[in-house]
């Protein structure tokens, strides 16, 4: 089988890592050109022991940057491109949303038209089910349900998403979205509530829950997502959205509650703070289509997802103490302070 040559971009991040990991480990028939432009979020570490693999070339770049790009394209014969780079944190969508209209929809427009340009054969979306805006007590987002972004962050994924299909109208380049919930795993940087309550437990720190900590969130392992990346880009049909999920909806003080029983730390920890302005309160994802059309279904439940995370930031105890020390504890601060 000839191999296949992908644009990944984002690869340094979390849930890009994840897949680099994936693809190198079990798909040796995939050339992976993984650009990403090493914000906060993103780190070589994510990568190591991979970054050197046969299959695989990192190049540090910004998505916003055209002219690299197409260079990039035309150098490494890129086939298809698959852009997991985004600024993806809703907190600080809220404090700073410029930069996330710059990479989420300019970075998005730029690999967009790089992707027309240079006659790229399928161009996948990594997007988000926060596009959908919030639910009710009952109720699932399907690939139906009208977009309706509640903060900087969604909003900005909805543009790009609305743009990819654009581009997919006016010109026919060949495209699918896909729409994921809340993931969890190695990896995630401690600015997302799962890793975040993590350390602050192994750390004996308050556990910060924002409002009445009653928001709910459809969790999925992170392996499972790119597993469904995966079967998007294999068996993707054209043009189509596929969501993302594995039915798994608990409320934060669940989730909480459930890492400091598995870290043997006390419920005492949970602090309640001001609410995050505009918080959704609740999502919740269909799958159904991913799973009869792709023949796609995540399989680690939630229990031993959870504790293998925490297993793994126990193991990586270095990795955790480097990503928080300089700057996270002044963002930490800062975001936190008048809670
Ligand atoms: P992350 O913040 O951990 O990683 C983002 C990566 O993108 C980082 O490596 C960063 O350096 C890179 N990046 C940022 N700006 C860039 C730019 N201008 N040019 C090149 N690279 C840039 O995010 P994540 O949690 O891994 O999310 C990856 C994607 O999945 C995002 O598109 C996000 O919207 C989407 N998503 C995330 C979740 C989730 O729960 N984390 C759920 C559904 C969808
Ligand atoms: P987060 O991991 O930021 O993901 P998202 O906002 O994209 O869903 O937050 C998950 C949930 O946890 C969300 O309802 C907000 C809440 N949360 C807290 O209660 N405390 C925190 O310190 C953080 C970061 C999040």
């Amino acid at each position: 089988m000839n191999t296949k040559r992908i644009l990944v971009t984002g690869g340094a991040g979390f849930i890009g890592s994840n897949f680099v990991r994936l693809m190198l480990s079990e798909q040796p028939d995939y050339f992976i050109v993984n650009l990403d432009k090493l914000t906060y979020a993103g780190n070589l570490k994510n990568l190591e022991g991979f970054l050197k693999h046969p299959n695989h070339v990192f190049i540090k770049e910004d998505i916003c940057n055209g002219q690299a790009v197409e260079k990039i394209i035309d150098e490494h014969k890129i086939e298809v491109i698959i852009n997991f780079a985004a600024e993806s944190h809703v907190d600080r969508s809220i404090t700073g949303p410029k930069i996330f209209i710059e990479t989420n929809v300019t970075g998005t427009l730029t690999l967009l038209q790089a992707a027309r340009d240079k006659k790229i054969e399928r161009f996948i979306q990594i997007s988000t089910d926060e596009v959908y805006g919030e639910l009710g007590p009952t109720g699932k987002f399907t690939e139906e349900t009208p977009l309706a972004p509640n903060s900087p962050y969604s909003a900005s994924k909805a543009s790009a998403d609305l743009l990819v299909q654009a581009f997919g109208h006016t010109w026919g380049l060949k495209y699918n979205i896909t729409r994921c919930s809340n993931n969890y795993g190695p990896y995630q940087f401690p600015e997302k509530m799962i890793p975040l309550m993590i350390n602050n437990a192994l750390n004996n720190k308050p556990l910060p829950v924002y409002g009445d900590g009653l928001n709910v969130r459809d969790w999925i392992h992170v392996e499972d997502h790119c597993r469904a990346v995966l079967k998007v880009l294999t068996n993707g049909n054209q043009g189509e959205v596929y969501n993302i999920g594995s039915s798994n909806e608990k409320t934060n003080l669940e989730v909480v509650k459930t890492i400091l029983k598995l870290v043997d730390k006390p419920e005492s920890l949970i602090t309640f703070v001001t609410d995050r302005p505009g918080h959704d309160r609740r999502y919740a994802i269909d799958s159904t289509k991913t799973n009869a059309q792709l023949n796609w279904h995540a399989e680690t439940n939630f229990a031993q997802g959870i504790k293998n995370t925490i297993d793994w930031y126990l193991q990586n105890k270095k990795w955790l103490d480097d990503v928080t020390s300089g700057n996270y504890q002044q963002y930490y601060q800062q975001m936190y302070a008048d809670r």
